[in-house]
Order: C-alpha cells, then structure tokens, then sequence
C-alpha cells in the first residue's frame, strides 16, 4: 500500500523487441546488441526526502534483502556521489511487474529512484551523469534513464534512438522465475551474431531473440506458453525470459487473442510508450 497524499512516480517495463549476442568482453560480461523499448506496464513509487540520510524501504522484496536491493542501492548510489550525508528518503514501492520475467522491473525501479531523488535533492546531474551512476546498479539500468526506444550496444550502455512503429503486445508470463547468470553461463547459448553498424528496425527483421532457444529447452513452462502462442503467431522472448509475447497491428486484435488464452498464464495487453512518463514530471528532462 502506497501512502496517501504523496507524489507518486512510475516505473514501466521493457521489452527486447530483438536481442543478439554479439561476443564476450574481458570481464565475462556478453557483448550485445538490443532493441529496448517502454511499455505500460507499471510499479509505482512513492518518494520523500527526510534529512537524516537514512534510505528507509517501506515495502521490502520478499527474498531480496534490502543491502541488495536496487531501489536502496540507486539512492544510496546518488547520495553517496552527488548529495550529503544528510539527504534520505522514505520510499514505497508497488509492484505490479513480476521479477524474473525479462521485463526489467527492478532496474527500471533503481532507474526511478535515481531521476526521481536527483530532482528531489537537487543533486543537478545531467542525463550523462545519471547514466554513469546507472551502470553499476545493473545493465538495464541506463536504458531507463535514457527513456525512450533504443538500440543498444555492449552490455547496454551504449544506446540510440530507434524508430519503432506503435505496436501492441499480448505478454505472457510462464510462472517460472528464469536465472539471468545461468542462462548466460549456459554451454548452448549461441555468442557470435553479427552486429549492424547501422542498425533500423526493416534491416533487423526477423527479429530475434539469441536467448530463446537456452530457455525454451531448459524451461518447460516456458515452452508450454511459447506453443500456445503459436497459435496466433510468431512469439518471442523478452531479455532472458521467462516473459514472451506476441506483436499486434491493433489493441483489438492483442486483446482478442489474450481472451483466449488459457488461464495458467498470467497475462496482459500492453503497447509501447515513446518516452518515459517520469518525463513530465521532474524538472530536468
Ligand atoms: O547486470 P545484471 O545484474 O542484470 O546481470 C546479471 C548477470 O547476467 C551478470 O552477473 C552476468 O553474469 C550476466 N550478464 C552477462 N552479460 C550481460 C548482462 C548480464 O553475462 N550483457
């Protein structure tokens, strides 16, 4: 439950419209490169400053000590680099997309802490500095900072505007949390796409997803939900799963092939947005 009469801030979802891995980088890490893109599934935060520099979680994560959690982490972060000891805050947290699936939740959440608290406290970082803090908090962090359909490079920090058309989307969640590290540890897992040096999105198609085929094999859940959508088209997975989707031309026909998916799946019609809708609302994008 969030608190009444505070400001409250959205935190949306991704999906990978298309992902490649392109090669390993020194430090273990895989090269890739993505279509990110928002979409209106939403957590919610609400934010407020206390000047006793403690980062209080008033909705804690079950599982997920709060030292580990990225909401903690991303203040923390932004009032160890660009505030005073003295600047804290009060923060809630309500979830509404599922963890494990692929769709970026958490890190979409550190992503709106740090925009948030850098308006909040006046730290006055530039877009360029939120994205440096963003990095280490995770890889799909700075695309959240960036806010808008991108292209991304290395492990995503590098990124593009790309145009996308307006789609509709019916997600599926099979109900299996996907390990992100086992996936790409995995032996099976192919690591040697070739990159675009002028990437739009007619020259990508077919879109694809190199992770795909790892989970699909490893996760029958997964496989269960892929084959049901294929009865209405061409699924793919977003991030390393265990979410997939299916794209539309219209909200009509996402919701009509939504309706008759079975009821094992949880499973929603979304359709992407073109910036982020923090943007409104803090003073400095
Ligand atoms: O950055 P994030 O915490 O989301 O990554 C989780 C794990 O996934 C990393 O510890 C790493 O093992 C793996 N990973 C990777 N290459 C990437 C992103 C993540 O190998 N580009």
């Amino acid at each position: 439950m969030l608190p009444e009469h505070h400001p409250r801030y959205p935190s949306p979802a991704k999906l990978n419209l298309d992902l490649r891995i392109i090669g390993r980088l020194p430090n273990g890490y895989h090269a890739l490169e993505s279509i990110f893109t928002l979409i209106d599934l939403q957590d919610t935060l609400c934010i407020v400053p206390r000047s006793d520099g403690q980062i209080v979680l008033h909705t804690p994560t079950p599982n997920v000590p709060d030292e580990q959690n990225l909401v903690v982490r991303a203040a923390q972060s932004l009032r160890d680099n660009a505030a005073t000891p003295g600047h804290g805050a009060d923060i809630w947290l309500e979830k509404r997309i599922p963890m494990g699936g692929g769709l970026g939740g958490g890190s979409s959440n550190a992503a709106t802490v740090l925009m948030v608290l850098n308006d909040l406290w006046q730290c006055g970082l530039d877009t360029a500095q939120l994205l440096e803090l963003a990095l280490p908090l995770g890889a799909d962090v700075p695309f959240f900072i960036f806010g808008r359909t991108a292209f991304a490079r290395g492990v995503g920090e590098q990124l593009q505007p790309i145009d996308v058309p307006q789609q509709y989307y019916v997600l599926v969640r099979p109900d299996v949390h996907v390990s992100t590290p086992a996936v790409f540890a995995h032996p099976d897992l192919p690591r040697n796409s070739i990159g675009h040096p002028h990437p739009t999105y007619q020259n990508l198609q077919p879109l694809r997803n190199d992770m795909q085929a790892v989970v699909l094999q490893n996760y029958p859940e997964v496989q269960a939900a892929f084959a049901e959508l294929q009865q209405y088209g061409t699924p793919r997975m977003t991030g390393s799963g265990s979410c997939l989707f299916l794209t539309c031309e219209q909200p009509q026909q996402a919701q009509h092939i939504r309706q008759q998916l079975s009821d094992r799946w949880q499973s929603w019609c979304v359709h992407s947005l073109l910036t982020h809708p923090l943007f409104g609302m803090i003073s400095n994008r």
